[in-house]
């Protein structure tokens, strides 16, 4: 039986493990969850899976108090990563979001436990950090992201990785991939968190319809599977069912399908190397017509953004992504037009001074200052 630890549980990548394992009860059980600062959901599911410890960053409703049994609790700003060192795990599922899940990933790798990795922007600001700790301590890091799961699918035995031509990222291309860019102008917060194919959380739903989401994930590519950014291409696919492919040396494509279900990848995530029964529906091709299309990165900035700072390297990736964290934000507040964000985001790149070859230090001081000066842009 696994021990598993979920980061991030009260989520929806998080919730949705949970379903996964309560399907499971004789293949996982449940040894540490944590929250940002819903204690209340954070309780109901220690309460159902009785882990041995909670972490909460703010305890916001005194987490103590709704527990119906002795569990260990971990609070304040870095008890996700104290939960990873206290907890004795064979998997931390790591599903926490924003860069809030460096440190917690960084953890789980320093103690050489398996990381089943939700958490993108981990790997976007520090990939080369990441892979080479998982490297010295040979511990795995699995993906959870649906598109690195099917590549990751596509890749096992006897293919290897020395044999990739090519690898194409599918994208939905979200709630606006039709849109013009007049059009974009006004769009409002509800009409971005309405995701044509799949329901995530809310900041992941922003980063779909700005295709910055995709800009990640071709950097998290990058990283996971070795392979140059000019061989990594995106195409448009809004049926969402080949969720990506991989073109081999000798030209043979490879694709993973499915109906749109984040349960596949996060319970492959789990149970691998094994594959268990699934909970998902079924795939019906009849009467299906599938459709991929070059993405328009004129009217979408953001994924050039992201091709462009990757290719820059050194902190250019962490200052990316902690000025769209800043400015998906202000978003979702209703501060700030839709286009407005790679706006902002190009500032802040352009302003960056980066150092290359970066320490974790350096990494997380290029987020700290970006977010300032991203704020204060904003303002005047
Ligand atoms: N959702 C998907 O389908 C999907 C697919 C692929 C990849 N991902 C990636 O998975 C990660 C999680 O996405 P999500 O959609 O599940 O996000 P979400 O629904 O917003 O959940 C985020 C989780 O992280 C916790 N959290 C937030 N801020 C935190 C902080 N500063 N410190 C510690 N914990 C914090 C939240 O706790 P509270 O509930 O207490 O706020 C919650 O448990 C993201 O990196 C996303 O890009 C998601």
């Amino acid at each position: 039986m696994k021990r598993v630890l979920i980061l991030g549980s009260t989520g929806s990548i998080g919730r949705q493990a949970l379903e996964v394992i309560k399907q499971h009860p004789e293949e996982f059980k449940v040894v540490g969850l944590s929250a940002f600062d819903n204690s209340e959901l954070l309780a109901q599911q220690a309460n159902e899976f009785k882990p041995s410890m909670v972490a909460i960053v703010r305890d916001s409703s005194c987490i103590s108090e709704l527990l119906n049994y002795k569990c260990h609790i971990i609070t304040g700003e870095d008890a996700p990563a104290r939960l990873v060192e206290a907890c004795a795990a064979d998997i931390v599922l790591n599903s926490i979001v924003g860069i809030a899940g460096l440190m917690p990933t960084v953890s789980a790798l320093k103690k050489g436990v398996t990381l089943a990795l939700a958490n993108k922007e981990s790997m976007v600001t520090a990939g080369e950090i990441i892979v080479s700790m998982a490297r010295e301590k040979n511990t795995a890091i699995l993906p959870v992201d649906s598109e690195h799961s099917a590549i990751f699918q596509c890749l096992q035995k006897p293919e290897g990785y020395g044999e990739i031509k090519r690898i194409i990222l599918t994208a939905s291309g979200g709630p606006f991939r039709d849109y013009t860019v007049d059009m974009l102008k006004d769009v409002t917060v509800d009409q971005a968190l309405k995701h044509p194919t799949w329901s995530m959380g809310q900041k992941i739903t922003i980063d779909s319809a700005t295709l910055m989401n995709k800009g990640f994930e071709v950097i998290e590519a990058h990283w996971f599977f070795g392979v140059e950014y000019d061989d990594i291409e995106v195409v448009i696919h809004p049926e969402s069912v080949v969720h990506s492919m991989v073109e081999f040396i000798d030209g043979a494509v490879l694709a993973q399908m499915g109906v749109p279900d984040m349960r596949l990848p996060i319970q492959y995530a789990l149970s691998y190397p094994q594959r268990l029964r699934g909970m998902i529906k079924p795939l019906d091709l009849r009467g299906l017509t599938l459709t991929f299309r070059k993405p328009d990165c004129e009217k979408f900035r953001c994924l050039q953004l992201a091709y462009d700072a990757a290719l820059k390297g050194g902190t250019y990736p962490a200052v990316l992504n902690a000025a769209n964290e800043v400015l998906v934000d202000l978003f979702l507040k209703g501060a700030l037009r839709f286009l407005d964000i790679p706006v902002f985001i190009e500032e802040a790149l352009n302003r960056h001074s980066p150092i290359y070859n970066p320490s974790l230090e350096d990494i997380i001081y290029a987020d700290w200052r970006t977010r300032d000066a991203v704020k204060k842009m904003v303002v005047n």
